[in-house]
């Protein structure tokens, strides 16, 4: 009966607004299209959290940064038990070991961790030295550098900026409303975050950018695209980074992304074949889709624009959906926090048909 919850409303937020009919996405009261590509993280979590985290971008640059140098020493307890875990269960691994509360000191951690922890557990697996947290750069910056161990770009912070705010905050998506349920009951925002990463996990939810990639790999060239797609989709597969529940027009993520996708590409980030390859699949996919579901809408979605993105930053696949929760954190936590303030403790009714008792 209600099964997926789709119409039902579980909670009033100030966050964040997904409009599917018009394709925008509104932040804080901002759109994306305004936010993407001229603010800094920083400055988003001011937007999205700065009440509760009681500082503007600036003061909120200082404190994440202290947070950031605070959990590093976590990573010195990497053994090769958390490195046979898959990347995002090891940071769900590390992640527990954080003291629970409420407060904007939990807070900061969580939100400095995801950063910390991805890119130190890719270079401990990696056999690389670790890269401690430099508390002078932005969180993108610092974290960009931790991964490979040397300073970024101005457009690759961008970048990754651009992509970070991007997926900062999504509606009340699996993951967000699971933080909530757990922040209602007053579990602590540790706990309300775990519960959060563990939705994230799933393929359905945060781990679908990697086929993507796997998808351009099988294409292989531009001259290529149309006949690999017309036979996946002969063959009834969907096409990885196309559709969306919600979105019935073009996903404005994907837009924002394709942009600093090109800024990247402009500096010579991402090989001009690569590119060519993107655009090809992104043409022939489109026009395939328009063909064979007519009365259905089928754009591309955050996931086409985020796999090329997160790879051109040197992110490995496998660690895409680690990289969506350094962004999602900020949502994560504002919304546990708002659910705190503002909600009840959720407990929703099931209708009972199993057998009736004797
Ligand atoms: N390629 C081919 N066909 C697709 C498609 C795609 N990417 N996405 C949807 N369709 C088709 C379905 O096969 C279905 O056809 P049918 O009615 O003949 O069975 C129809 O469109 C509706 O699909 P449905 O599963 O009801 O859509 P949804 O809104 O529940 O699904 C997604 C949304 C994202 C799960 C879906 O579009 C998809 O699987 N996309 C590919 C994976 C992906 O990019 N995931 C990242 C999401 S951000």
């Amino acid at each position: 009966m209600y099964s997926g919850l789709d119409d039902v409303i579980a909670a009033e937020t100030t966050l964040s607004d997904v409009d599917g009919i018009n394709g925008r996405l509104v932040i804080a009261g901002y759109s994306l299209d305004d936010l993407a590509g001229r603010t800094s993280y920083e400055q988003l979590l001011a937007l999205l959290a700065g009440g509760f985290l009681q500082g503007d971008a600036a003061s909120i640059r200082r404190e994440l940064a202290t947070a950031r140098r605070e959990v590093f020493h976590h990573l010195k307890s990497v053994d090769a038990t958390i490195l046979a875990l898959s990347p995002i269960e090891a940071l769900r691994a590390l992640m527990a070991r954080l003291p629970d509360g409420e407060d904007k000191a939990t807070a900061y951690l969580l939100l400095a961790a995801p950063a910390v922890f991805t890119s130190g557990l890719l270079r401990v697996r990696q056999g690389l030295a670790l890269v401690a947290p430099d508390a002078a750069l932005s969180h993108a910056a610092d974290m960009l550098r931790m991964l490979t161990g040397a300073a970024p770009s101005a457009v690759q912070v961008a970048a990754l900026d651009t992509y970070l705010v991007a997926v900062s905050d999504h509606g009340l998506n699996a993951s967000t409303f699971a933080a909530r349920v757990v922040a209602s009951t007053r579990a602590g925002l540790t706990s309300a975050v775990l519960a959060a990463l563990g939705a994230l996990k799933g393929p359905l939810h945060g781990g679908a950018p990697g086929p993507v990639l796997d998808m351009l790999d099988a294409i292989g060239t531009p001259a290529n695209a149309e006949t690999w797609l017309a036979a996946e989709l002969a063959r009834g597969e969907r096409i990885m980074g196309f559709g969306h529940r919600i979105y019935r027009v073009r996903d404005p993520r994907a837009d924002a992304l394709k942009t600093a996708l090109g800024r990247l590409a402009s500096d010579g980030a991402v090989a001009v074949e690569r590119m060519a390859l993107a655009e090809a699949t992104e043409t022939a996919a489109l026009r395939l889709l328009a063909i064979r579901k007519p009365d259905r809408k089928l754009e591309t979605n955050v996931e086409f624009y985020t796999a090329l993105l997160l790879d051109a930053l040197g992110f490995p696949r496998d660690a895409f959906t680690c990289v969506f929760a350094v962004g999602r954190v900020g949502g994560w936590v504002a919304h546990a926090r708002e659910q705190i303030d503002h909600g009840r403790l959720i407990r929703p009714q099931s209708r009972y048909i199993g057998p009736v008792a004797a």
